[in-house]
């Protein structure tokens, strides 16, 4: 069976992830062509979780108790899985995607304080009932910033693209200390996943930063074969 590729990138506010997927998107559909490669996000991605999208992204920061909060990213994810990620991977198409479960870790475990363990049993049981393919990406990218830095650049970017109350921005509203700890987790996961996550400097220039994920992309490409080209 020749599967296809899923990729994500992750990293704090501001880190610039949301270029770097669509530079990488880019790319790889010029080699691939847009019938092959998607590019998605989270929350969202499905008709469904776009719409869960904007009961978490938007209104007061404590609008959720933490283990809602968490439950509705799974809820948006599970859907986001089933319909857009798992059938273009089985048809061995490339996913690049902004944002997958280890933001959940990362900012609902670390920033909200739900235990590890939870994760642990939502992905175990995703992987029990869609048992086709693992509920995990091949790789993933962690652009790393200083959450000063980056908090200011994404508040700037909102502010000129929204109206108030359609702003995106319950997270970025959270304090300073939050993304200090959502930096912390993410490093954790670093750790705990040498061989899937690669760690990416966020501080250097748009076009060095997709440099440094293109090389990687490139060595995974190369032990995939060719995406798409016979399927299970
Ligand atoms: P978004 O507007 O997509 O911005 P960006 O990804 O560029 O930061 O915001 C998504 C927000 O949701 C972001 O602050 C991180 C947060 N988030 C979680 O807390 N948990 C999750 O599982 C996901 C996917 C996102």
């Amino acid at each position: 069976m020749n599967k296809g590729l899923f990729i994500t990138l992750e990293g704090g506010e501001g880190s610039g992830k949301s270029v770097q997927c669509s530079k990488l998107y880019e790319r790889l559909v010029q080699r691939y062509g847009d019938q092959l490669v998607i590019k998605t996000r989270e929350p969202g991605g499905s008709t469904g979780a776009e719409l869960i999208r904007k009961m978490l992204l938007t209104g007061e920061v404590d609008r959720w108790f933490p283990m809602s909060e968490m439950l509705l990213f799974y809820a948006a994810r599970y859907d986001h899985w089933r319909r857009t990620i798992l059938p273009t991977i089985l048809r061995g198409g490339i996913v690049v995607c902004d944002r997958f479960f280890d933001s959940s870790v990362v900012y609902q475990g670390g920033g909200r304080g739900i235990p590890r363990k939870f994760f642990h049993a939502i992905h175990a049981m995703f992987a029990e009932i869609d048992s086709e393919h693992p509920f995990l990406p091949d790789r993933t990218y962690i652009l790393d910033i200083d959450p000063r830095r980056g908090v200011t650049r994404s508040n700037k970017r909102i502010s000129q693209f929204a109206e108030k109350d359609e702003k995106e921005d319950r997270f970025e509203r959270i304090d300073i200390a939050f993304h200090e700890k959502v930096r912390e987790e993410y490093f954790a996961v670093l750790e705990e996943n040498p061989l899937r996550c690669v760690k990416i400097d966020a501080g250097q220039s748009i076009e060095q930063i997709h440099e440094d994920i293109w090389q990687d992309v490139e060595t995974l490409l190369s032990g995939v074969t060719s995406p798409g080209s016979s399927h299970a």
